[in-house]
């Protein structure tokens, strides 16, 4: 489920090369309320949260992630800031000492697809639904009652190959199915393959998103939208 072990050496390049705008999204993510306590579920190679680290020296910063090799990089990446603390879990089986003002994920477990008119729908990196649920209820267990979790919106998946930076092609493809979708990242230099990694991915409906986290108490409140990158939810 959703590791992240072969694509994570070209993780940065791959999506510094224009894949997501980090400034941006911190942007984003600080045009609301963020309290003190935050945290990021599915942090990766720590992009946003360095991101977030320079700006916020006063906040206190936690980031989980399920795939070691991609926490290693952001755990060199971070070392310098004191307010961030790290650790490698599985979001279903989440365990941190404090609740926090803001959970978000951005491309993280969970995010919104927002494809023109039609209704967002949620995909999840976890495949089994009863998973998706114990996830969600840990995570509501670790926001504090009033506060707040950010998804990511992102634009609907296809097929293409596009060169990155260092000249080297990044392609993805997609293969739809009854519950979600398979994507295969594949990163060429010339002919040679340098990465293939593959994730199944569910996908539900707004509808049913809000049925599992109305549930544990998490409940959709437009007020909270950070522009067109995070979908807000307030917990109980
Ligand atoms: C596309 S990356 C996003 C990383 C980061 N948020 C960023 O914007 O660069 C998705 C991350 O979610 C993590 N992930 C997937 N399933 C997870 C789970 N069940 N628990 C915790 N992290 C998970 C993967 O290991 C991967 O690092």
């Amino acid at each position: 489920m959703g590791d992240y072990t072969n694509m994570s050496d070209y993780y940065d390049v791959i999506m510094t090369s224009g894949y997501y705008d980090y400034p941006q999204i911190v942007d984003q993510l600080l045009k609301g309320q963020t309290g003190q306590r935050v945290l990021e579920i599915g942090c990766g190679t720590g992009l946003i949260l360095e991101e977030l680290a320079k700006r916020q020296s006063q906040a206190v910063i936690s980031g989980i992630d399920l795939t070691e090799a991609m926490l290693k990089i952001a755990q060199e990446r971070l070392k310098s800031y004191n307010n961030v603390s790290l650790s490698q879990q599985n979001v279903c089986y989440l365990n941190l000492p404090q609740q926090h003002d803001l959970a978000f994920s951005y491309g993280g477990v969970w995010y919104f697809v927002i494809d023109g008119d039609k209704e967002p729908f949620m995909v999840s990196h976890i495949p089994d639904h009863q998973a998706n649920c114990q996830g969600l209820e840990r995570v509501a267990q670790y926001i504090a009652s009033g506060g707040t979790l950010l998804l990511g919106i992102q634009g609907p998946h296809h097929d293409y190959a596009k060169p990155i930076s260092n000249g080297m092609v990044y392609s993805q493809k997609i293969e739809p199915h009854a519950d979600g979708f398979t994507k295969h990242y594949f990163l060429n230099d010339g002919e040679q393959r340098l990465m293939a990694q593959t994730i199944q991915y569910r996908t539900y409906s707004f509808e049913q998103a809000m049925d599992m986290m109305g549930a544990y108490g998490i409940a959709y409140a437009p007020q909270e939208n950070r522009g067109n990158l995070f979908l807000g939810f307030k917990k109980a």
